[in-house]
């Protein structure tokens, strides 16, 4: 055994008689004058293990110190349990006390808070049930991620968070400078001299990791990134975060139908694998919040995702006899009442929305010979909406650099993309999987914040 005992081993142990010892936080202590009752919890699984022990057998103070929240070490034999909803519990014979918490203090004293509440105590919030399965559910999502590209013969490339390029366009960015806010120096023309900051021009935190993703396509043909990206919209909605994981797979020799088999086998895998290894944490889950959870979960496995052309959707939508807010024309950039009309009332099921007009994409995406629509996909999700933005790429020079001017963008900037295209271009694709509404998905939960350890949301970075 590498570490410690782990909660989880021991409660699916048959090993009654064996001494073991766990460390772990008290849950919940019960008893009276001769017997205490202290279930642990050591985080490894949504199940606490009980702890008993005979009040004279221990001296005063220490027993006094086990309280909810307190962090001990107990050792003591594992015995069959009498209690109802365990097999097995540890007849204590000595307990130590790494950390009091002060019953008169101590925030998770009382259950029953609300998900409001804890997100103002994100640094204790991980204690809770509902937060130790969700971070679970995030770290088990992640290691499937990594293993489905890595199986699929995918290469694991890390694209830089600080970019001197804010070409993508995909939303507002944060600067980075170590520039004295107070006192910058200034050009002659008034504006901030950028050439003296550290990297000697103006950078920003990533908003996406592509466009260097796709260098690495076109050398390795298939890559993936995996980490953090950053945007700096005021959107104070329960689906933006300002810093959220994206995960952004880019194949070469891949067209667009290619790029829409890749995401829902993706999506498929990551469902699978939730289903499969986080059974207790689900379950607990859809009790507290989301009854239909898991029908949910196996309705993305059970059906092919409906794919259809953005020109169709509109149509859908017109026809419907829904009053949405933003109304609906040709050209529209769909809202999440747009998306979620089409996949919870209309199809209900997963939907891929291609061939979106090229005024509401990005420059990259490959233009249809139409000359007006590009070759966009979206993947929308029940409850979710967009969970996945992607294209095809546009690899021709030509084509990419009128794109370019046309909408004046700074070639200065994407010199070392448009490069990719003189030399050795190759027909390509790729999309952005946005984790944390993977994960609001697969846990149910209904608010961004509350699937990420520490939320990045306007005016909100205490922890
Ligand atoms: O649609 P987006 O903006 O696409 C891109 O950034 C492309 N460069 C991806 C690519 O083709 N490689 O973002 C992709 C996904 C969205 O579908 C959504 O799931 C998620 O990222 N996302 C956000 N998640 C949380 N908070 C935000 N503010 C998000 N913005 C996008
Ligand atoms: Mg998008």
């Amino acid at each position: 055994m590498l570490g410690r005992e782990k909660i989880k081993n021991l409660l699916g142990s048959k090993e009654t008689g064996k001494t073991v010892e766990v460390k772990g936080w008290v849950r919940t202590r019960r008893g009276n004058k001769k017997i205490a009752f202290i279930a642990v919890n050591d985080g490894s699984v949504i199940h606490n293990i009980q702890c008993v022990a005979d009040v004279a057998e221990f001296d005063e103070e220490t027993l006094r110190a086990v309280t909810t929240g307190a962090c001990v070490r107990i050792k003591g034999t594992l015995v069959e349990s009498m209690g109802q909803g365990q097999n097995v519990e540890i007849q204590a014979e000595e307990i130590e006390i790494y950390g009091k918490a002060d019953p008169e203090t101590y925030p998770l004293q009382k259950k029953g808070h609300t998900l409001e509440f804890l997100r103002t105590i994100a640094h204790l919030r991980p204690r809770t049930n509902t937060f130790g399965a969700i971070f679970r559910m995030r770290h088990a999502l992640a290691f499937a991620c990594h293993k489905f590209f890595n199986d699929y013969g995918f290469h694991y490339l890390h694209t830089p968070i600080i970019t001197g390029s804010d070409a993508e366009g995909a939303g507002e960015m944060f600067r980075v400078s170590v520039l004295d806010p107070i006192n910058p120096p200034l050009k002659e023309n008034g504006e901030v001299d950028y050439s003296e900051d550290f990297f000697g021009k103006e950078t920003n935190l990533t908003v996406s990791g592509q466009l260097e993703g796709e260098l690495g396509a076109l050398a390795l043909t298939e890559i993936y990134t995996f980490g953090p990206t950053f945007r700096a919209e005021n959107s104070n909605t329960p689906r933006h975060l300002a810093e959220f994981w994206m995960i952004e797979p880019e194949m070469a020799f891949y067209d667009i139908k290619d790029n829409m088999d890749l995401a829902e086998s993706l999506l498929k895998f990551l469902v699978s694998y939730v289903l499969e290894k986080c059974k207790d944490d689900i379950e607990f889950l859809s009790k507290m919040y989301e009854p239909e959870l898991i029908n949910r979960l196996n309705s993305v496995l059970d059906n092919d995702f409906i794919r259809i052309g953005y020109t169709e959707a509109i149509e859908i939508l017109k026809s419907s006899n829904e009053k949405f807010e933003f109304p609906v024309n040709w050209g529209l950039d769909l809202q999440s009442e747009h998306e979620r009309y089409l996949v919870e009332k209309h199809f209900k099921k997963p939907v891929i929305l291609t061939d979106y007009p090229s005024s509401i994409k990005a420059f990259y995406m490959k233009q249809n010979d139409d000359g007006k629509t590009v070759r966009a996909m979206d993947v929308l999700f029940p409850g979710i909406g967009e969970i996945i933005g992607g294209s095809q790429r546009e690899e021709d020079f030509d084509r990419l650099n009128r794109r370019i001017e046309e909408l004046n963008i700074p070639k200065k900037d994407l010199w070392w993309y448009l490069e990719t295209r003189k030399f050795g271009t190759a027909p390509h694709s790729g999309f952005g999987l946005g984790f944390e509404r993977m994960v609001l998905f697969v846990t149910g939960m209904g608010n961004i914040r509350d699937v990420i350890p520490f939320p990045r949301t306007p005016k909100n970075a205490e922890f």
